[in-house]
C-alpha cells in the first residue's frame, strides 16, 4: 500500500516533493527542422565533401550556406564549419602553427576539451586559476603562467559570459600571444557590444546537444585572418592530400584529419541558427526572475554579469556561502533533487586533477609532450593546490540549474525558488 508523503516535509525525508513530475527533457526541433534534414535526404548528397584540390574541398551547399549565414550572423569574415567543437579546438591549435614544445594557457573550469584540443597537436596545457565571480581565467594568473614556450591563451567564455578581455587582450598583445576565445557555451552574448567569439584571433562555437542552439554534434570556428580560416580548413579535410596541389598555400605541408560537418546537420543547424535570438531572450528572461528572487536569500549569489558583457545563462549557475545559508551545498543539491530540481555538483572536476594529466599519459607511456623533451624544457604543474579558487568552487561553492531553459515557464522557476526556499526553512532537518 502506497503511503501519504507529508506536505511541509522535506522530500528528502519522506515529504511531498514541491516539483512532482521530473522536468521533461529540453528538445527543441520543429518542423522546419525536420523539413530541412529531409530536403536533404531526399534531394541528396548528404555530404559534399572531398578531400582534393577542387570546389569541392569546401563542402557542400548547405555547409557552405551555413558558414555564410554564420559569419554574417556574428559579423565575422570567415565561419569553418567542423562536426564538433573539440575538432575545432583542434582547428584553432593547428591554424594558429601551435605544437611540440609550446604551452597554451588554459582554465580548469571548463569542459575537457579546451584543454586536450591543445594536447592533440603535441602542446602543453598550462592551467591558470578563475575569477570567483565570473568563473572565466582570471588574467593575474594568466600573467604569472607565461613562460619563453607560453603561445595563446585559450579563453573559455563560460556559462554564457565572457572573459576579461580588457586584460587579456593588452596582455597577449604584450607577450605577443594568441588569444583561442572557447565560446562553446556562449553564443549571442557579447563583450563591450562585440559578439563573443569574434573579440580575439580565433573563436570557438559548439552544436552539441547541449547547447543553446544544436544539431546532435557540430562545431563552427570563426576569424577574420584568412591564413588562419585557410590553415583551419586544410585541418578539416585532409590537408595532407591537398596542399601540394594548392599554389596559393605557401607554408608547407600540413596533416589533416576529417573533421567535416555533412549537409544533413548544416541543414538542421541553419534552422537552428535562426531560433538563436529567440532562445537566448527566452532564457534570460527567466534568469532575471530568478535573479531576482534568489537575490533576497542570504548565502546565494546569483550569477554576477561584468559590467562588459551581456551574459545569456548558457547555465544559470550559483555561489553558495555554506556559513551564511546553515548547510552545505551538497546537502543542498541532495535537498532540491528530491523536491524535483537536479543541479549539479561543482560543474567539472578541475581539469589538472584528471588521471590524463595526474599521470601524465597522453601518448601512451611516453610522458610526451609533459615531460623535458627535444622541443621543450618547461614544467607544467598539475599538483593539487595549483588553482585554488577552481578547486574551492569545485568542492563547496558552485552549483548550476537548468531551470531556466526553454521551453521551460516561469511556473518551473517560481516553483524552483519554493522549493529552495522550503529546503532552507527546514534546514535544520537535513542529515
Ligand atoms: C566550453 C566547451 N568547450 C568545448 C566543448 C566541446 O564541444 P563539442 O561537444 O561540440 O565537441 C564544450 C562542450 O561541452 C564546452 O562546453
Amino acid at each position: 500500500m502506497k503511503t501519504k508523503r507529508k506536505r511541509g516535509v522535506l522530500a528528502i525525508n519522506g515529504g511531498k516533493p514541491v516539483m512532482a513530475k521530473p522536468l521533461p527533457a529540453v528538445h527543441i526541433m520543429d518542423k522546419e527542422e525536420i523539413a530541412a534534414v529531409s530536403r536533404v535526404i531526399r534531394g541528396g548528397p548528404l555530404s559534399g565533401f572531398a578531400g582534393v584540390h577542387n570546389d569541392r574541398f569546401f563542402g557542400g551547399k548547405e555547409v557552405r550556406v551555413f558558414e555564410a549565414e554564420f559569419a554574417k550572423k556574428f559579423k565575422i569574415k570567415h565561419a569553418v564549419s567542423f562536426n564538433s567543437a573539440t575538432t575545432a579546438l583542434h582547428g584553432a591549435i593547428v591554424a594558429l602553427g601551435i605544437g611540440p614544445g609550446d604551452e597554451v594557457i588554459v582554465p580548469p573550469y571548463t569542459m575537457s576539451a579546451s584543454a586536450t584540443a591543445v594536447l592533440m597537436n603535441g602542446a602543453v596545457p598550462i592551467f591558470a586559476d578563475i575569477d570567483e565571480r565570473t568563473f572565466c581565467i582570471d588574467p593575474k594568473s594568466v600573467e604569472k603562467r607565461i613562460t619563453k614556450y607560453t603561445k595563446a591563451i585559450m579563453a573559455v567564455n563560460l556559462l554564457g559570459q565572457g572573459a576579461d578581455f580588457a586584460k587579456l587582450l593588452p596582455l597577449a598583445k604584450k607577450h605577443n600571444l594568441a588569444i583561442i576565445e572557447d565560446n562553446a557555451q556562449s553564443p549571442d552574448a557579447t563583450w563591450r557590444g562585440k559578439p563573443l567569439g569574434t573579440v580575439c584571433d580565433i573563436g570557438v562555437f559548439s552544436l552539441n546537444v547541449h547547447k543553446a542552439i544544436q544539431t546532435g554534434e557540430g562545431g563552427i570556428l570563426v576569424t577574420n585572418n584568412p591564413t588562419y580560416a585557410l590553415r583551419a580548413q586544410l585541418c578539416r579535410n585532409h590537408g595532407e592530400a591537398v596542399v601540394d596541389d594548392m599554389h596559393e598555400y605557401d607554408s608547407g605541408p600540413i596533416f589533416g584529419s576529417n573533421y567535416r560537418m555533412t549537409e544533413v546537420v548544416a541543414a538542421m543547424a541553419r534552422v537552428q541558427l535562426r531560433r538563436l535570438d529567440f532562445l537566448t531572450k527566452k532564457r534570460v528572461a527567466l534568469a532575471n526572475r530568478l535573479t531576482k528572487a534568489l537575490a533576497k536569500i542570504p548565502g546565494l549569489t546569483p550569477p554576477f554579469v561584468h559590467p562588459d558583457n551581456t551574459h545569456v545563462i548558457h547555465r544559470y549557475a550559483i555561489r553558495v556561502d555554506e556559513k551564511k545559508l546553515g548547510f552545505s551545498r551538497d546537502q543542498l543539491v541532495e535537498a532540491m533533487a528530491a523536491e524535483g530540481f537536479s543541479m549539479s555538483r561543482g560543474y567539472v572536476k578541475p581539469i589538472y586533477l584528471l588521471r590524463l594529466f595526474q599521470e601524465r599519459k597522453a601518448f601512451n607511456r611516453t610522458g610526451f609532450p609533459f615531460e623535458k623533451n627535444t622541443y621543450y624544457n618547461g614544467s607544467p604543474d598539475y599538483s593539487k593546490g595549483n588553482c585554488p579558487v577552481v578547486e574551492r568552487m569545485f568542492e563547496k561553492e558552485f552549483t548550476f540549474t537548468d531551470v531556466c531553459q526553454y521551453p521551460y515557464t516561469a511556473r518551473e522557476v517560481d516553483l524552483f525558488v519554493a522549493a529552495m526556499k522550503k529546503v532552507i526553512a527546514h534546514k535544520d532537518e537535513l542529515s
